[in-house]
């Protein structure tokens, strides 16, 4: 079943039934300055950071779900209903949400009216913008009742949901025209203010919440919108709200659009009173100025519009299914930028109050958006590096506030540090910008100890080699990129956390996943020691990368397969010998990219395992069979329920993984195949099951082992979008960057014909055309560049600000 459509020219996906199987929300703004905003308005607005500087409530698993927004209430009469169809729940003649770039539009009808309501934050703005537009479709004049509505959060989103005996007496506004202003502890520390404007004269206003909604109502029956008149109250303490009353007249086919503005303030100490106790309103009265006519806000939306046309315009393809057109061109690149702008932040699934930005998934997402905004990669990049330390090791968080590492979580995740490898040469190819190689980059944030970012690299590579265990295959530490891995953990108490408690010292546990890993990125380390002529270096960190190789296929084939692990006791994990978690995805996807053992067929092996052991219906589980009981040695990922999560759950993120690796031998039909399972616009005819949103990633979706296979959680903010953005683009559809050019290596399904790629690299635009004329999936024949053949399937870097035409036929 369906709940919507995609309308791909408008880049919008359309809702038309308010109650799908889950909020499915969209995120506005790009820079400073961000909403979370779901198909029935729920959601909330935050300044940078979503825990310091929240702007609205929001209330996390609430009853009812998604409760709590920024509402209007609409009376004509004596029936009240909701544009976005919440709060008030009144059935709607008509409803229709379209999630759009970094915007939300809703469009709602009742009894001969019709509101829409578009949101969106101008770019570089601190304000989001609600354009409320209200017409007549009846025959008879309407006399309507226009209440909005936001909750204030009192900043610090966590203390405010945990601190009532001091919160409920902080609380703070001043009304001033059409503009209720949110300062609360701005007479002390703060130096930011909050506001809730209009642009149109109001007939009152409410900033006390028990008084507007009445202590024993919900969001969905205000004591003040049932009987038709605000009580103009002044919030001291409590709960401060914003709810503007505005009397609407309308004639027989008469439209009126008011401009509702939601802002946020910073002011200098000096200049934070107007006069006693008065807030200094000129920051805002000029926001408010920007943007208080229909001209001056459509002008800012089609901005909008022409940034995200020159974010996607980077990478565009044609090919004859509109399912993967709509992933690659629209949804997995959107996706991919916000997983840049929130990391694991805020989302329905992740409070905003939680985590910092991972070390690793900040690497990772960077190859989702690199070619996008790469100036800002650079920074991310530069930003995380800074967080290491001089033996290669890491924070695994730090926060973006500061950005600091976070201590109370520490390090000794002994993957994190190898992400760096992968976030750099990507970046470097995408750019050709090798000067981030000099640039100094302090260790632990200290800048007296800055070092060359190449440093970093090789600090990096050497954790590896430094750390290795009884096998000479890398030591794990916490965990590898399974979180739940904790092989020295050891954990009986139900209080301690797994990622941060080793009952174990000196543990040897071994990972065959960061073996793979480290064969791939010191591979990739190599190759760029000797872009910049470091050839020494190449030679000696090719032996170690030997060595690993060596190991791996001496201690880490199990017969079928690829080991997972060696446990604290030098005992197997992930092998036939065990009796649960015999095989596990994570060892077969990095050592079948590696090429480990390819020539003896061990890739090839490996996958089939997959394919008979971990693939499903609907994805790839992580491990086969599922853990059905704790076992300590194990850590967390045997807590979890079979089939979800880490414990064979398929977990998004690493199915991409399985796809690449597919690529290397040569198997386009499978690659496909495993992508398209998971590809969220695939699976919207199933959205009843699959519950989240259709048109983006999630992180896990219920394994063959759950209760109900194929239900999602966790949408929006996981690897999965960079990394499925990565395997199709560069290893299915096969057009990759590299240091000398666009290499072109397409693996695709046998039966397809072709497809075409609009590619701006380097400054150029390469305009491909991938012909398959004998039906294969992975072989490149010829290739003409500008009508001219060549000899080589990396096309050179091109002349810039022209278009070029690529033609490239794929055969035997
Ligand atoms: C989550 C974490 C990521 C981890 C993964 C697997 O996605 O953000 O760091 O690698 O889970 O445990
Ligand atoms: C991690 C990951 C998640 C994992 C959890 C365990 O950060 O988000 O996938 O299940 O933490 O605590």
């Amino acid at each position: 079943m369906k709940y919507g459509h995609f309308d791909d020219a408008k880049r919008e996906y359309v809702i038309t039934n308010p109650k799908t199987p889950y909020p499915w929300i969209n995120y506005l703004g790009n820079e400073d300055f961000f909403s979370l905003t779901s198909n029935t308005g729920g959601g909330y607005t935050f300044y940078k950071d979503a825990k310091f500087r929240r702007l609205t409530r929001y209330r996390y698993n609430n009853v009812p779900t998604d409760d709590g927004g920024k509402y209007f209430y609409i009376k004509d009469e004596d029936t009240v209903w909701s544009p976005g169809w919440k709060p008030v729940k009144t059935e709607l003649d008509s409803y229709e949400c379209r999630h759009g770039m970094s915007y939300t539009k809703f469009k709602g009808s009742k009894n001969g009216v019709q509101a829409k309501v578009l949101q969106f934050i101008p770019l570089g703005f601190w304000g989001e913008i609600q354009k409320v537009s209200i017409k007549n479709t009846s025959s008879k004049i309407k006399k309507l009742k226009l209440f909005s509505f936001v909750e204030w959060c009192l900043w610090n989103a966590e203390d405010d949901m945990t601190n009532f005996q001091r919160n409920f007496s902080t609380g703070e506004v001043e009304v001033e025209d059409s503009v209720i202003y949110h300062k609360t502890e701005f007479k002390e520390r703060r130096n930011h203010y909050a506001f809730f404007a209009v642009n149109s004269s109001i007939n009152g206003f409410d900033t006390d919440r028990e008084s507007f909604l009445g202590l024993y109502n919900g969001f969905d029956t205000p004591d003040v919108v049932a009987d038709g008149k605000p009580k103009n109250t002044i919030a001291h303490g409590w709960s401060p709200v914003a709810s503007h009353y505005i009397e609407v007249e309308l004639h027989p086919g008469q439209e009126k659009d008011y401009i509702f503005m939601l802002g946020y303030v910073e002011v200098d100490e000096n200049n934070k009173w107007e006069s006693k106790s008065i807030i200094n309103k000129k920051p805002a009265k000029e926001m408010i100025e920007k943007f208080n006519t229909v001209e001056k806000v459509a002008i800012a939306f089609n901005e909008l519009r022409v940034y995200w046309d020159h974010l996607l315009g980077k990478i565009n393809i044609t090919s004859s299914d509109e399912k993967l057109d709509r992933m690659v061109n629209i949804w997995n690149q959107y996706q991919c930028m916000v997983t840049f702008n929130m990391s694991r932040s805020a989302s329905f699934f992740e409070s905003g109050i939680g985590r910092g930005m991972g070390f690793r998934d900040s690497n990772q997402d960077l190859i989702g958006f690199v070619h996008q905004i790469p100036e800002r990669a650079r920074e991310r990049i530069v930003d995380i590096a800074s967080t290491q330390f001089e033996d290669g090791s890491c924070y695994h968080q730090y926060q973006p506030l500061t950005k600091k590492g976070n201590a109370i979580l520490g390090g000794n995740f002994n993957d994190d540090p190898l992400w760096l490898i992968l976030s750099t040469t990507e970046y470097i190819k995408e750019t050709g910008d090798f000067s981030l190689l000099d640039e100094l980059v302090p260790f632990d944030n200290d800048t007296s100890r800055a070092k060359p970012h190449f440093d970093h690299l090789k600090a990096s590579f050497y954790h590896v080699v430094n750390n290795l265990g009884p096998h000479q295959l890398p030591l794990i530490g916490r965990a590898d990129w399974n979180d739940c891995l904790n092989l020295n953990c050891f954990s009986k108490d139900p209080n301690e956390s797994f990622q941060t408690t080793g009952n174990k010292k000196d543990g040897q546990a071994e990972s065959l996943m960061i073996a793979g890993l480290f064969v791939v990125y010191g591979k990739e380390y190599i190759d760029l020691c000797k872009q910049i002529g470091k050839n020494s270096e190449a030679v000696e960190a090719q032996n170690h990368v030997n060595n690993m190789i060596e190991a791996v296929k001496k201690f880490g084939w199990d017969g079928d397969w690829f080991l997972r692990a060696y446990d604290y006791f030098g005992k197997k994990v992930g092998s036939n010998e065990n009796e649960e978690g015999k095989i596990f995805i994570e060892s077969q996807g990095w050592c079948g990219m590696a090429e480990i053992g390819i020539e003896e067929g061990f890739v090839e092996k490996s996958l089939n395992a997959v394919d008979k052991h971990l693939n499903c219906d609907y994805g790839i589980v992580l491990n086969s069979p599922a853990f059905s009981k704790y076992y300590i040695e194990y850590g967390e990922i045997s807590t979890y329920p079979a089939g979800y999560k880490e414990n064979g759950g398929i977990f998004c993120h690493n199915n991409p993984w399985i796809m690449i690796a597919e690529t290397k031998i040569g198997r386009g039909d499978k690659a496909f195949e495993y992508y398209s399972k998971i590809a969220p616009s695939y699976l919207e005819d199933i959205s009843e099951l699959h519950k989240v949103e259709p048109y983006v990633y999630c992180q896990m979706i219920a394994g063959k082992e759950a209760f109900k296979p194929g239900e999602a959680k966790n949408s929006w903010l996981s690897g999965t979008a960079s990394w499925n953005f990565y395997a199709i683009t560069q290893y299915i559809l096969g057009i990759k960057p590299s240091y000398k050019g666009l290499e072109i290596n397409p693996c695709i399904p046998s039966n397809w014909k072709g497809f075409k790629m609009v590619r701006k690299f380097r400054g150029a635009t390469y305009n491909i055309e991938i012909l398959n004329p004998e039906n294969v999936s992975k072989g490149v024949k010829n290739v003409w560049v500008n009508g001219l053949k060549t000899n080589s399937n990396i096309v050179p870097i091109l002349e810039k600000n022209i278009e070029h035409f690529i033609k490239v036929e794929l055969g035997k």
